[in-house]
């Protein structure tokens, strides 16, 4: 097969080369996997520089989110759950490739009329989001969602997700086109949070068109930038401020003052631990997601500016990825022309 195999770590993704290695053999208790899309995640580029928490013996190949068509089943399973030619998604190491070889539980199947380039991107996100604004946060009608970078993966999602358990969102982006594509997908508000006023705009916006406390702030706050001390500045009571991650690289320290004083909780998740300590909830989450998906409710976020085709183009996909360039999720076709004729 082909792949994009890292065999040394690189100073970053235009130094990584595909190569030609040895497909996997149809194992005992594993799928393989014919990929057609691959997700690309921020990760990625740590990863092949050596510098992520989880770092394979090498050599290994780069990559994880990904769609394709199932190859072989688990030739040790009586009842495997997918056969031969379904359509599904999921995350592994190892997707960057023609092939790669995965367990029943990180598999889902393509939702009914998606794309494998929307697929391909779908693992990771939508159930961060969901996991945080639903089931850590508690989201419901009438509240109003304050999301960041919201047109980022997680954004997206999130965007859409609020919009979808009847709330107001307020999303805000770092650039006018990135604004637009959250307005797209359903965003009531945008604010440019480049402008360092930017919670005085929340303020304003909620003092105008909020009810009692509502007109302090926002209810929930979905941050994957590390934003929440200056958040705090734009909250209502009993706000809940989820934290997600830390794009602009800083781990933040938060004022606990402001915590009590507003009466307000700052809540976690770190979506990808749920699949060991709380099982159960992974497929309330997922029912969840599907649910909205069938009601057209939750859609792709394939980037679509530009498009990275051929596992040639991993290296500039995960350079605009890096570089800021883009929005939603960056997805490499990974088998071009002939992905779209099997759709
Ligand atoms: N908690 C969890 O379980 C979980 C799960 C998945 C992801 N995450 C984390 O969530 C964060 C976002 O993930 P993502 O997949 O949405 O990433 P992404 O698609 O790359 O989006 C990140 C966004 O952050 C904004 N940003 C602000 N400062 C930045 C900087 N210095 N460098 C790069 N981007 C910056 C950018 O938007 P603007 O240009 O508009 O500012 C960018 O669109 C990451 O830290 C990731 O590790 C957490």
């Amino acid at each position: 097969m082909r792949a994009v195999q890292v065999s040394e770590y690189v100073k970053g993704p235009l130094d990584l080369k595909v190569s030609t290695i040895p497909t996997p053999a149809p194992a005992a208790d594993k799928y393989l996997i014919e990929i057609h899309s691959a997700g690309t995640n921020f990760f990625d580029i740590l990863q092949i520089q050596g510098k992520y928490q989880h770092q394979p013996p090498l050599p290994w190949v780069g990559g994880s989110e990904f769609a394709g068509t199932i190859a072989a089943v688990p030739s040790a399973s009586s009842s495997p759950k997918f056969k031969v030619g379904d359509r599904v998604f999921g995350a592994i190491q190892g997707a960057y490739a023609t092939h790669v070889l995965a367990p029943e539980a990180s598999l889902l199947p393509v939702p009914q009329g998606w794309s494998f380039e929307d697929a391909a991107g779908l693992f990771v996100t939508a159930p961060t989001s969901y996991g945080a604004l639903v089931h850590r946060a508690g989201v419901k009608a009438g509240d109003w969602v304050l999301v960041h970078a919201a047109a980022g993966g997680v954004g997206l999602a999130a965007v859409q997700i609020a919009k979808a358990k009847g709330a107001t969102v307020i999303a805000t982006a770092g650039t006018q086109r990135k604004r637009d594509i959250a307005k797209e997908f359903g965003a009531d508000y945008v604010i440019d949070y480049t402008d360092k006023a930017w919670p005085e705009e929340v303020k304003k916006l909620c003092a105008a068109k909020r009810e009692g406390n509502g007109k302090a702030g926002v209810d929930i706050v979905y941050d994957p930038v590390g934003m929440i001390d200056t958040s705090l500045k734009c909250v209502a009571w009993n706000a809940r401020l989820l934290v997600i991650g830390f794009a602009a690289g800083k781990i933040e320290k938060v004022a606990l003052n402001r915590v009590l004083l507003k009466n307000v909780s700052l809540v976690g998740i770190h979506w990808g631990q749920y699949a060991r300590f709380e099982t159960e909830t992974v497929g309330e989450v997922w029912k969840g997601i599907f649910g909205l998906v069938a009601k057209g409710q939750f859609r792709g976020t394939a980037f679509k500016d530009e498009s990275f085709v051929g596992l040639e183009s991993v290296p500039r996909a995960l350079q605009a990825l890096g570089g800021r360039e883009t929005w939603g999720k960056v997805v490499v076709n990974v088998v071009g022309e002939k992905a779209k004729s099997r759709l």
